[in-house]
């Protein structure tokens, strides 16, 4: 009996100790009130000189029974940060740059919340050499070490069931680094879930055309041509059509859908700045908007603008389309912050994507398929695991698509 409450207390003594006490946020420029629960924030080093960020936030309600959440927003080359300070955070950044408000919805409520900023190049991640090209394999597998190393300084975590969830992009991120998860033994994944997530270039234009026509977006004219010139029996084929008179259609079509001031996020909110247009001069940079989920294919002739943009002087910056992350970057950039957050010095200064991770970044998979068939024999066989796969309101993240998505992994819900 005394061995056994020894030993408990000494193992709650090293459970304790476990955080690593140099990245723990012990003040958080903002608030009106320091938070309850704990946070870290600082780096997950990983071989080959790369240096991801994570901001770490501990379940409000019983952080060694809550299961562990990671979070990857997509681009790719855009910040996970965006998800804590304006998605799902504990607290949300205002409009001044400078507050944050507690969030009634945060998922840290009932989960320890793991923001990752990944690739190296995003946000406040870094690596030694500063060579930001790489590509999908490479990202799930340095994702996968940035967790073992998590796990390394956080052990009281590793028992916990861990989700691995994200969005946009992230619809590529979540199931290759789950794949590379499920197969190591030593860590608990008990799903995953994706939300407005790219799945497949081909399932998203197809469904994007038919989302855009029953929602008002396309003329009866050109939804005639359309179907005239990529359906044949009932089936279109919107995607890489070979046919020329369907391909002029189908970027007809993209163009209303994103050109012409829609928010491409979400249909029923503003975009912010107005219809962004593709490349804008901003005095003392280049802003691109470039919905990073696109088929390259879709926008040749923009891709080649963005070969141009390389001869340029000015910096270049890459912004998601009518999103405005003046606030983020405000609060972000702030010295208070970075000191806050631990940022290594390396770092100069913190913008919602890059465009430099985006421009060299090898796109690897064209669907994430045979992932998701993998998972679903692994995870779903046990049946407390689970894949979620949801989205609403438009391009990555339309009905139409996810309805399309359920078919095409014959599963039955
Ligand atoms: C992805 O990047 C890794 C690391 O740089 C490289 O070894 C690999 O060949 C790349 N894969 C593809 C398909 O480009
Ligand atoms: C973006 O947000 C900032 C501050 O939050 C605001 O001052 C600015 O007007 C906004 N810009 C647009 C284009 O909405």
């Amino acid at each position: 009996m005394h061995l056994f409450l020894l030993s408990s207390v000494l193992l709650g003594a090293l459970l304790v100790d476990a955080a690593p006490t140099a990245d723990e946020i012990t003040y958080l420029p903002g608030l009106k009130k320091q938070p309850s629960f704990r946070q870290f924030s600082g780096y997950l080093n990983v071989p080959g000189g790369k240096h991801l960020h994570y901001w770490f936030v501990e379940s409000q309600k019983d952080p060694s029974s809550s299961p562990l959440v990671l979070w990857l927003n997509g681009g790719p080359g855009c910040s996970s940060l965006d998800g804590l300070l304006t998605e799902h955070g504990p607290f949300l950044i205002q409009p001044d740059g400078a507050t944050l408000e507690y969030n009634d919805f945060s998922w840290n409520k009932i989960a320890n919340v793991l923001y990752l900023e990944a690739p190296a190049g995003v946000g406040f991640s870094y690596s030694d050499d500063k060579d930001y090209k790489t590509n999908d394999t490479a990202v799930a597998h340095n994702n996968f070490l940035a967790l073992k190393e998590f796990y390394r300084l956080f052990p009281e975590y590793s028992k916990n069931g861990l989700y691995i969830t994200g969005e946009s992009y992230g619809g590529v991120y979540v199931p290759s680094l789950a794949v590379e998860v499920s197969q190591d033994s030593s860590i608990n994944l008990k799903g995953i879930a994706v939300g407005n997530g790219l799945s497949s270039y081909e399932t998203n234009d197809n469904s994007l055309v038919f989302f855009a026509y029953y929602h008002g977006i396309l003329g009866s004219a050109l939804w005639t041509e359309l179907q005239k010139f990529c359906c044949k029996e009932g089936t279109c084929q919107f995607h890489n059509s070979p046919d020329t008179e369907c391909s002029l259609r189908v970027q007809e079509a993209m163009h209303d859908v994103y050109s012409t001031g829609l928010n491409i996020y979400n249909l029923y909110e503003n975009c912010a700045g107005g219809a962004p247009g593709e490349i804008r001069d901003k005095g003392d940079h280049i802003a691109v908007y470039y919905p990073g989920f696109l088929s390259p294919k879709v926008h040749v002739h923009f891709e080649k603008k963005l070969v141009l943009l390389a001869n340029i002087e000015k910096p270049v910056k890459m912004d998601p389309p009518c999103m405005n992350s003046t606030a983020s970057s405000d609060y972000l950039n702030d010295l208070f912050v970075r000191k806050a957050l631990h940022i290594s010095p390396e770092v100069n200064r913190w913008d919602v994507c890059s465009f430099d991770v985006y421009r060299y970044y090898g796109r690897v998979y064209e669907t994430m398929k045979d992932h998701y068939l993998k998972l679903l024999s692994t995870l779903v066989s046990d049946c407390r695991k689970y894949i979620s796969v949801v989205g609403f309101y438009f391009s990555t993240s339309n009905v139409i698509l996810y309805r399309t998505v359920v078919n095409f992994y014959q599963v039955t819900i």
